[in-house]
């Protein structure tokens, strides 16, 4: 049987000031987050670019957020260690972009990173059942990834019930984390069919202070009334 995990809240730079990101890290340490989502876009994978190893590099002594590395690029087997080196603490890569999925995620193991993989939401919970055991993490993407700012796709809430299903069988300690469209009046729901990480962008960077925004979402993860 499955331990209950506390829920996590993984606020994504994507829509965070790209201007002063160093900023953006400290107040998100001070009001309480422990992780933060990085989303590397690559104008490839997904029609978007963002920022990338340089850039995590930089900032990684300057907080102690759990870096958390959500990985939309091509052939991200060529990228690995220079994620690693520049200081992610959990690396995610997409089941589509990968030719060998099971020597990316050693890769990743090797690197002494821990290691998750993404599906996009059409992809099937199959490309990951083997695996499983090896996974620190799985994410869902609840919309097609490249932007912020998107609906959530309805058919995701039950292929998170039926990956908890999956996890609790083969591989009791893996997370769930569920990314797009997540806000505080869907997150209670998500919670409850079975993720145990919600990724929050436009939701969570809405100009109210980060502390009032943790506050909301963690109300709104455990069930408690928010608004
Ligand atoms: C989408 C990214 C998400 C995105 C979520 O490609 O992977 O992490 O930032 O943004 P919201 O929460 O606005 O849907
Ligand atoms: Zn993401």
């Amino acid at each position: 049987m499955k331990m209950k995990t506390e829920p996590i809240l993984s606020p994504s730079l994507l829509s965070a000031d790209f201007g002063n990101l160093e900023r953006e890290l400290l107040t998100l340490e001070e009001a309480g987050l422990k992780w933060v989502h990085w989303d590397i876009m690559d104008g490839l994978f997904v029609p978007n670019i963002t920022f990338g190893p340089p850039v995590i590099k930089k900032l990684r002594p300057r907080s102690r957020l759990f870096f958390d590395v959500h990985l939309m690029i091509e052939q991200p087997q060529k990228y690995i260690s220079q994620f690693a080196d520049a200081g992610a603490d959990l690396i995610c890569v997409h089941a589509e972009a990968c030719v060998h999925l099971e020597r990316v995620l050693s890769q990743i193991r090797e690197a002494g990173v821990k290691c998750a993989v993404a599906l996009n939401p059409a992809t099937s919970l199959e490309s990951v059942r083997y695996v499983l055991p090896q996974l620190d993490m799985v994410l869902l993407m609840s919309v097609n990834p490249g932007f912020g700012g998107q609906s959530f796709i309805p058919f995701v809430m039950d292929k998170i019930t039926e990956l908890a299903g999956m996890v609790q069988k083969y591989s009791p300690t893996t997370l769930i984390q569920v990314d797009g469209g997540v806000h505080l009046k869907n997150a209670a729901a998500i919670i409850s069919a079975g993720a145990n990480v919600l990724v929050s962008g436009s939701a969570f960077f809405t100009g109210e202070p980060y502390a009032k925004m943790h506050t909301l979402f963690q109300q709104a993860m455990t069930g408690q009334a928010c608004e």
